[in-house]
């Protein structure tokens, strides 16, 4: 059967959508594909494997996916294998064969370990194949990742959501909350590390919910995080995404002082209407919420914070709209990710009309962008005249005497140099904006030193900020 498959696929194309998660599963994905010999290109029209790892968030997003599916129904020259995983495919299940008859395979984000062998089975069968587990039970292999960024890397350290949000899919297509291993995930950080990453972010719908469903592992989420703290080689941990009722102070405490951690939490509000909220399922109010946020700038000062926020809610008021607005003029977030409200089929929000009209949703939406660029470019001002602490990422694809990179707090940074600096943490004197990139000059164009980090936590903050 095997080498039926190597004699009929050599070559494969992915397409990614959604989230980092998303991204992760990819990188797997290419990872499994190498290991039996394909060969990965960027020419979709020439490849023999189509694989569309979609998303299904917003109507948008399967929109999309359908779109492109739809265009290499018709490819003339020849017939691809033409696979669909990610969200879409938990969602949709085999109902996407009928939408999308020319598909041969839809493979859920539980079910990604078998990728290899559905290939396998549409090979040889010729028929359509599908798989959706409702709930990731199998131990993925995430060391064979391919991962083309050598700086920064993905770790997954808990798949799926209980929270149930009465708007998102997602318990529906990535299934319950389910910890990974602490020592595969120390294994694994170890490994990057070694392998010269200089930055991990971990990944998950609720990292707080971390370690909630293994009690005898007796690692919680801060837990892990001071274990990850003590590898060496590692210069950055981030994480996301945070729900705002399960930050802890443990957590925060981490941040003050984990040399590694970075200050910046994104911890979606969504909204800033307490009926809404409920509606929402969202599990906090808006007063709770902003204790939080009083906690954390508390305990470490010139921490950046990002959220999400949706418009348009159904039943949401003008004035419950405005609620929204004035939260993000008082916390000033850092940076801010605005949805219009997206119905999805199989959320408990089906059981309200989506009865915003779609004019009002794009004028929420363009009114809180709005107000949001502007608190953001606020925000970057604040830097002008700071040194602040830059993890060089990669040279600027517009001018490559340039390089660029982010700082702790999730900012990005140009500044002239060159590509031996990828992978280094230089000091940058911040000078001007061009959108919301700063531009700056080197300060130390040596290398700063592993030690230096521990001082570099206790010393003021270039952000300070006080709330
Ligand atoms: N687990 C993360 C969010 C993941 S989804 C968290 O709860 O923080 C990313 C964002 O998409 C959500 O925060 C929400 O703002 C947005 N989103 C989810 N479902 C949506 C929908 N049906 N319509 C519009 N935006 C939605
Ligand atoms: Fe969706 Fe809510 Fe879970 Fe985030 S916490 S993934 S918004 S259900
Ligand atoms: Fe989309 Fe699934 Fe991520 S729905 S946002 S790809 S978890």
């Amino acid at each position: 059967m095997t080498s039926f498959f190597m004699r009929t696929i050599k070559t494969f194309f992915i397409r990614t959508y959604g989230c980092q998660m998303n991204e992760l599963d990819s990188e797997i994905m290419v990872g499994m594909l190498e290991k039996r010999g394909l060969t990965r290109i960027d020419d979709e029209e020439m490849a023999d494997l189509i694989i569309l790892n979609t998303c299904a968030i917003r109507d948008l997003a399967e929109r999309k996916v359908l779109g492109k599916l739809g265009r290499f129904g018709k490819m003339k020259h020849h017939r691809p294998v033409i696979g669909v995983t990610g969200c879409m495919a938990n969602a949709k299940k085999e109902s996407l064969f009928q939408k999308v008859p020319m598909l041969d395979f839809v493979l859920g984000t539980n079910n990604i370990h078998e990728l290899t062998t559905v290939l396998d089975e549409v090979l040889s069968e010729g028929k359509q194949v599908h798989r959706t587990d409702p709930r990731f039970e199998h131990e993925l292999d995430y060391t064979i990742a391919k991962r083309d960024d050598p700086v920064k890397a993905f770790v997954s350290i808990i798949r799926g959501c209980d929270k149930f949000c009465t708007y998102c899919v997602v318990p529906y297509t990535r299934g319950p909350e389910v910890s990974r291993d602490p020592d595969s995930i120390i294994a694994e950080c170890a490994q990057l590390a070694a392998n010269g990453y200089k930055e991990i972010t971990l990944l998950g719908q609720n990292v707080n919910s971390y370690g909630k469903d293994i009690p005898d592992a007796k690692c919680r989420f801060h837990d892990l995080l001071y274990r990850i703290d003590k590898l060496k080689g590692l210069q950055r941990v981030r994480f996301m995404t945070s729900h705002p009722v399960d930050i802890t102070k443990e957590l925060m405490e981490a941040i003050r002082d984990l040399p590694t951690l970075c200050e910046f939490v994104h911890f979606p509000i969504q909204c800033g209407s307490n009926r809404i909220l409920r509606k929402m399922h969202r599990v906090y109010s808006k007063e709770e919420y902003l204790e939080k946020v009083a906690a954390l700038r508390e305990i470490v000062p010139g921490v950046a914070l990002g959220t999400d926020i949706i418009v348009g809610f159904p039943t949401e008021t003008d004035s419950e709209f405005e609620e929204t607005m004035s939260i993000l003029e008082k916390i000033e977030y850092d940076t801010a990710f605005i949805f219009a409200y997206s119905q999805r089929k199989g959320t408990p929000a089906m059981r309200w009309k989506d009865d915003i009209p779609e004019d009002v949703k794009q004028m929420r939406h363009q009114k809180c962008l709005e107000l949001q660029n502007n608190i953001t470019m606020k925000r970057m001002q604040s830097m002008l005249g700071q040194e602040v602490e830059v993890l060089v990422e990669e040279v600027s694809e517009r001018d490559s005497s340039y390089v660029k990179g982010r700082t702790r707090t999730w900012k990005n940074v140009i500044f002239q140099g060159s590509a031996n600096l990828v992978g280094t943490l230089q000091k940058v004197t911040i000078h001007s904006f061009s959108n919301q990139t700063a531009i700056g000059n080197c300060s130390s164009l040596a290398p700063s030193k592993p030690e230096e980090r521990e001082e570099h936590k206790h010393a003021a903050h270039p952000l300070v900020i006080k709330s």
